[in-house]
């Protein structure tokens, strides 16, 4: 992290306890935590695979997809800056095009919904700005008191100090926001398969996301595994606990 990252970086850890207490709004749905038992937690988790292939008639209901529609809006980024856009892909002519810009994965056509990841491209001065007005409105915030803190994300968008690029920085958001979605599906017995092995620049073109001020980065596949799917029954290939969580 070079000099001014550095500087960037103090700035915006000190400002966070101010900035975190600010606003009159409150959240309705803060005290509702009905939280899983550890086992149902698990038992989801282990139940959740990758799945190879769906049934093409089974759909998800409007209420479960809606919910995980919620899951997306609801998931973290840093900052809050939500350099993201989640397109559902409903257009069957669509879901072709990207099958064939899939090495050719059923799961593009067969599952019940389909989620592109794309990331936002050119993040700056003007996503700060939308994000500040929005804590302004939806939080009841003091724009003069959060204009110190405005400031500070201006430039940290415009040099983030982890050695990376800003779009880098995007990118990792949105991986966040599939893993929060994969998590929830999993709560609700929705299967999904993550889909990496795709075609960026091919999905971009079919769905006209540039033109959106968007770059695909992955996709999603959601709805119910066909019951002679084999890979539901494989046994998880995961390293031991011991070789993956240290406790220092
Ligand atoms: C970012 C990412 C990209 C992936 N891309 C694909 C893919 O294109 N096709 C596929 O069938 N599985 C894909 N997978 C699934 C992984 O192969 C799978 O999660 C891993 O082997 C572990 O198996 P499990 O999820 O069934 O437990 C992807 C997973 C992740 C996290």
């Amino acid at each position: 992290m070079g000099r001014v990252g550095r500087r960037v970086a103090a700035a915006a850890f000190c400002i966070w306890d101010a900035f975190v207490i600010e606003g009159r709004a409150v959240n309705p749905n803060a005290a509702k935590s009905v939280p899983l038992s550890n086992d149902h937690l698990l038992a989801q988790l282990h139940w959740r695979y990758a799945t190879k292939k769906f049934d093409a008639q089974k759909k998800i209901p409007a209420a479960t997809w809606r919910t995980l529609e919620e899951a997306l809006v609801l998931s973290p980024s840093s900052f809050g800056l939500q350099p993201w856009k989640f397109f559902v892909v409903e257009n069957a002519d669509f879901r072709k095009q990207l099958q064939a810009a899939s090495w050719g994965q059923t799961q593009i056509v067969d599952a019940s919904h389909l989620v592109v990841f794309a990331v936002k491209q050119d993040l700056g001065a003007s996503d700060v700005d939308r994000l500040f007005d929005a804590m302004v409105k939806q939080r009841g915030a003091d724009r003069a008191q959060l204009e110190g803190y405005r400031q500070m994300m201006l430039g940290f968008v415009a040099n983030v100090p982890f050695g990376i690029t800003t779009q880098e920085w995007s990118a990792r958001q949105v991986y966040i926001a599939m893993g929060q979605f994969l998590a929830s599906a999993a709560m609700l017995g929705v299967d999904t398969c993550p889909i990496e092995g795709l075609d960026p620049a091919a999905y971009d073109r079919i769905l006209s996301l540039p033109q959106k001020g968007y770059r695909t980065l992955c996709a999603s596949a959601a709805g119910y595994r066909a019951s002679d799917d084999r890979h539901a029954n494989l046994a998880k290939v995961r390293y031991s606990h011991g070789e993956i969580i240290e406790h220092i």
